[in-house]
């Protein structure tokens, strides 16, 4: 027996004048979005906005429902979208942020273990590394890849193997 020890690579920030123009518009539109959620059971406000290789940025928010789990996290609704709209089109970077009592979190908000599978996928799909900018009104996360966020992920090639 050996152990592996797993190195994670997490940038943390304190202030969104730290991140260059391209990842704070992202973050602004992903807060844009979070403002359109609809979230009436968690009265929890997420809100995502990905930008593709093309410069088209698409947004995406919680979509509830009273069947509790019909619904769908913001982080999916729009790269669900993204991908549907643009299928040949990588994914670059990704924004995530989330409201409550429509206030920003004082955390970074991090995406649910289904999203990130989500999110390896798309990354694995396009053969294209995504940043993903988590953003909290004390510290804001970012990682160079979703592979930061999920290691040992199940993806497509374990299907080869
Ligand atoms: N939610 C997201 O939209 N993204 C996440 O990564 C975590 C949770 C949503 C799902 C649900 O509508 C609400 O937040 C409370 O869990």
């Amino acid at each position: 027996m050996k152990t592996l020890d797993i190195i994670l690579k997490v940038f943390e920030y304190q202030d969104l004048s730290e991140l260059d123009e391209q990842d704070r518009s992202l973050v602004q539109q992903a807060i844009e979005a979070a403002r359109n959620a609809y979230a009436p059971y968690s009265q929890f406000h997420v809100g995502a906005a990905v930008l593709l290789e093309n410069g088209i940025t698409i947004t995406g928010n919680n979509q509830e429902n009273a069947a509790y789990p019909s619904g769908l996290c913001a982080e999916r609704v729009a790269l669900f979208a993204a991908n549907a709209q643009y299928p040949d089109v990588p994914v670059v970077s990704m924004a995530i942020v989330a409201m409550k009592d429509g206030q920003l979190t004082e955390t970074a908000v991090t995406p649910c273990g289904a999203c990130r599978q989500v999110m390896i996928e798309t990354e694995v799909r396009f053969e294209h590394p995504i940043k993903v900018i988590l953003y909290g009104k004390e510290n804001i996360l970012v990682v160079d890849s979703v592979r930061e966020l999920l290691p040992l992920s199940f993806t497509s090639t374990e299907l080869k193997s």
